[in-house]
């Protein structure tokens, strides 16, 4: 039995839908509301909460590998339960900023809970993917009301991944032999920037997306709305305030390990323009 955290998400969706096209056994997807998710047929949806470490214990029953987002809840609380559950195989997803900015708060915690992980005997695969394509679901919004894209840094370009490379990622994790005891930094197949994501939205809408770039107050004082003051600040160093070598890097990681190419933005806006109409 695999069970996939984050399982309405981004990644976790992918992950499950990409699990039951190539038949790995039985599955079930963790939600805080059954109701809402929209799991494959055969999925067992279970329901529970990462803030409450007990509502896991029914989810991990004959459980042997678990698929977990990092930083939803109480880390430490839901590997003690895995381990205690008898989960075999952890496939846990941290972030490419572990070794891209060590110092900054949200990378600390990351590190924190891969450590975690590694002391806590079960065995494990741990995914640092760089930032997502679907972050910019956070412009639909405006897209949907036709006005511009405010966003800063319009012109570093980073490699971007597409989510369902990081579940591709997962899937072999979860169903191939050899990716225990390994560490994978992931990333998309080329950078893009701010200001090419809009005009791929743009493509795949059909339509002009104006586009204004923003100083980093203005950024600053969106985000924190959202993320709150300090994770404001670790997004904007991380996407374009202070970026370096290794966070620009294109890294072949998905196609060496899936043995396909990453998605570029440009298929992830294909993919999701329903979202900005
Ligand atoms: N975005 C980035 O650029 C980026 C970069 C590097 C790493 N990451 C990491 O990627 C992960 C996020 O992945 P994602 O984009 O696939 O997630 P997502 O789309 O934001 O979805 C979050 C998922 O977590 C579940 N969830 C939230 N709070 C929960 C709780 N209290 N109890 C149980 N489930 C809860 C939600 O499920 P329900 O609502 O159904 O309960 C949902 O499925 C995080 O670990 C993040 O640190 C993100």
């Amino acid at each position: 039995m695999i069970l996939v955290t984050g399982a309405t998400g981004n990644i976790g969706s992918a992950l499950l839908r990409e699990l039951h096209e190539c038949g790995a056994g039985p599955l079930r997807g963790f939600t805080r509301d059954a109701s809402r998710a929209t799991f494959p047929e055969e999925v067992e949806a279970v329901e529970g909460d990462f803030a409450v470490a007990e509502s896991l214990k029914p989810a991990l029953d004959g459980v042997r590998s678990l698929f977990l987002v990092s930083r939803m809840g109480p880390d430490a609380d839901i590997l003690a339960t895995a381990r205690q559950a008898g989960v075999d195989h952890v496939v846990l997803v941290s972030s490419i900023t572990v070794q891209t900015h060590p110092h900054l708060a949200p990378a600390r915690e990351n590190l924190t809970v891969e450590q975690l992980l590694k002391d806590s005997g079960m065995h494990w695969t741990i995914l640092r993917p760089t930032q997502f394509a679907s972050n910019t679901t956070m412009w639909a919004a405006s897209i949907r009301n036709g006005e511009a894209v405010r966003a800063p840094y319009a012109d570093t370009a980073l490699p971007t991944i597409h989510p369902a490379d990081i579940a591709s990622v997962a899937r072999a994790a979860l169903t191939e032999p050899g990716h225990q005891g390994r560490t994978y930094a992931l990333t998309g197949p080329e950078p893009v920037t701010a200001r090419q994501q809009a005009e791929a939205i743009a493509a795949a809408l059909g339509r002009n997306v104006p586009f204004i770039e923003i100083g980093r107050q203005e950024a600053r004082t969106q985000m924190a709305a959202v993320f709150g003051e300090d994770s404001a600040d670790a997004v904007l160093e991380v996407t374009g305030a202070d970026v370096n070598d290794e966070l620009l890097a294109v890294r072949d990681t998905v196609s060496q390990v899936t043995g396909h190419p990453g998605r570029p933005f440009r298929q992830w806006a294909q993919e999701n323009s329903h979202i900005f109409r």
